[in-house]
């Protein structure tokens, strides 16, 4: 299966309905300010947003930061900027697969992955790359539903997963060995929805 693909079709599918689901459900908002909180963004931070949907951070964000959002649907990354442009803000946005970046090695001061990981279909390619573009001393602001790293999938829970992954998202993922993977380390983690299905989490890139 091309999940490339199919991420791309589906994605451009939901785009019309995505606010009105994802937008209106309160603990989702509440996860993504607190992953923004732990991640403590500057005025003239150089952002990442991967797999940045229809922007629902944007209007989040800490004043006089420089953001670039990038995802895999053009339907979604077009409500991303028409987002942009309705709070007075300027970005750059582009179609980029999170698997393979576009930007040179430490290009960004932080990188959010909110609702990204789950959905993507290499995380561990697109967290290597995350920690590429990220310069040293960087982090990353996550907001996501994780399998907790100590915790092995029930068959119940995998058959889910598997039949989740197909129209939402997987919800077996484990966020401690894609850190490991790309060398981040964790700093701050806290459950942030759904009995603890959903995280926001923090990870720093070493300054060295
Ligand atoms: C659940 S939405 C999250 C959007 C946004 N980050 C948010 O918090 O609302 C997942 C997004 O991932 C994008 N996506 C899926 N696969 C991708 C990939 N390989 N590279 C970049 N974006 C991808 C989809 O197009 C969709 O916009």
């Amino acid at each position: 299966m091309d999940w490339l693909r199919w991420n791309r079709r589906r994605y451009d599918a939901y785009a019309p309905l995505y606010d009105r689901v994802v937008g209106q459900l309160g603990f989702l908002e509440r996860g993504r300010r607190r992953a923004l909180e732990m991640a403590q963004l500057r005025a003239g931070e150089r952002v990442l947003i991967v797999a940045a949907g229809t922007g629902l951070d944007l209007p989040l964000l800490s004043a006089g930061v420089d953001v670039v959002a990038i995802d895999i649907s053009p339907a979604m990354l077009g409500r991303c900027t028409a987002r942009a442009t309705a709070h007075a803000m300027r970005i750059q946005a582009a179609l980029m697969d999170a698997a393979r970046l576009g930007f040179a090695a430490a290009s960004f001061d932080c990188v959010l992955l909110h609702l990204a990981i789950a959905v993507v279909p290499d995380p561990g390619a697109t967290m290597r790359e995350v920690a590429r573009v990220l310069a040293p001393g960087g982090r990353i602001s996550v907001f996501d539903k994780f399998l907790p790293d100590d915790a092995v999938a029930s068959p119940l829970r995998r058959a889910a997963g598997a039949l989740a992954s197909i129209v939402a998202t997987n919800l077996n993922r484990q966020l401690g060995p894609l850190l490991v993977e790309g060398g981040l380390s964790l700093r701050a983690l806290e459950p942030a929805g759904l009995g603890g299905l959903f995280v926001a989490a923090r990870a720093d890139k070493a300054t060295h």
